[in-house]
């Protein structure tokens, strides 16, 4: 049995739980939930999928429709924290982050490592939440132009676990991670 008060192994543990949701489709780390802060101060959250988690860089990625909402929000706010409930490991992860948005030429790279299906996923016409007549007055434009790279540099990881008796550790950019605990 490890050590529960164990922070290092804690730490480890959430990171082994999120990389999991980039390579495994069915890994609850596969959807976190990404939240925002819209210009108008009022929370914005929804699913988005992990494209890419990196405890070397200490960031995580994701991509998106450049015409979406979250954009405006995020030129507004640059901060986004991102939620996952790992049912299995009994773990709740949160990321506090700093987002830095790519587009153009500088993700044209990634562009061609994205399946064609997938594609459509980005940009739409009119633009993503645009009031439309009827549920399919859309187009789907799957354009390289719209392709945009959310790099979430993360600032704060908070764990939280609840097997008994329930676990919770805070972990910042700023110590170096070392974490410390606190109360559930
Ligand atoms: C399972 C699932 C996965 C999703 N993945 C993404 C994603 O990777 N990127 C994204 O921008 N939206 C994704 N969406 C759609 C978002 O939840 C959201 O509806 C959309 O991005 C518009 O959000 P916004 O108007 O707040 O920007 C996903 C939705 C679901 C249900």
């Amino acid at each position: 049995m490890s050590d529960p008060n164990d922070l290092a192994a804690f730490l480890d543990l959430g990171w082994q739980r999120l990389t999991r949701g980039v390579a495994d489709r069915r890994a609850a780390a596969r959807h976190p939930v990404f939240a925002t802060v819209s210009p108008d101060g009022l929370p914005e959250a929804r699913t988005v999928v992990l494209r890419a988690a990196s405890r070397s860089t200490g960031s995580v990625e994701v991509h998106t429709d450049g015409g979406s909402d979250k954009i405006t929000s995020l030129r507004a706010n640059p901060h986004a924290q991102l939620m996952i409930w790992d049912e299995k490991a009994k773990l709740q992860i949160r990321l506090s982050t700093t987002v830095t948005v790519h587009q153009g030429p500088e993700v044209a790279d990634k562009w061609q490592t994205v399946p064609d299906g997938s594609r459509m996923a980005y940009g739409a016409s009119p633009k993503p939440g645009t009031p439309i007549p009827n549920a399919h007055a859309y187009e789907k434009l799957a354009s390289r132009d719209w392709f945009t790279v959310l790099s979430c540099r993360i600032d704060k990881i908070e764990l939280m676990q609840l097997v008994e008796p329930h676990r919770r550790a805070v972990f910042q950019a700023s110590d170096a991670w070392q974490g410390e605990w606190r109360v559930p």
